[in-house]
């Protein structure tokens, strides 16, 4: 189990906490309460949502979104709803909250 970030550093649909896992850029994010991590790389090509650090909320607060080409994703699953590269998923890396601080446990299939 690795420590991502203390939980305070993930406000709900705020800023996603941006690190690296295996070389590979990663963000996790809260959603709902909940928190959410990914691979920072979109479904469409594998370069990062962000073009502001930590910014992948669209406007509404109710998707992700890639600053590249537009591609909105769902924050709990990171199924792409619209875009290049609908029906596609972002790679979700399973997380959990203990201890006032967000973990990764390992990476989930999907
Ligand atoms: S690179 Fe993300 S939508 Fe094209």
């Amino acid at each position: 189990m690795v420590k991502i970030c203390d939980s305070q550093d993930l406000q709900e649909r705020g800023l996603a906490f941006r690190f690296n896992i295996k070389e590979r850029a990663a963000i996790a994010l809260r959603y709902g309460g909940q928190v959410y991590a990914y691979y920072n790389e979109c479904a469409h090509v594998p370069i990062e949502l962000d073009f502001n650090p930590g910014d992948v909320f669209d406007l509404s607060r109710q998707f992700l979104i890639c600053s590249t080409h537009g591609a909105y994703y769902d924050p709990t699953n990171g199924l792409c709803l619209g875009g290049p590269c609908s029906g596609r998923s972002l790679h979700r890396l399973t997380v959990i909250e203990k201890d006032n601080a967000v973990w990764l446990l390992e990476e989930s299939n999907s």
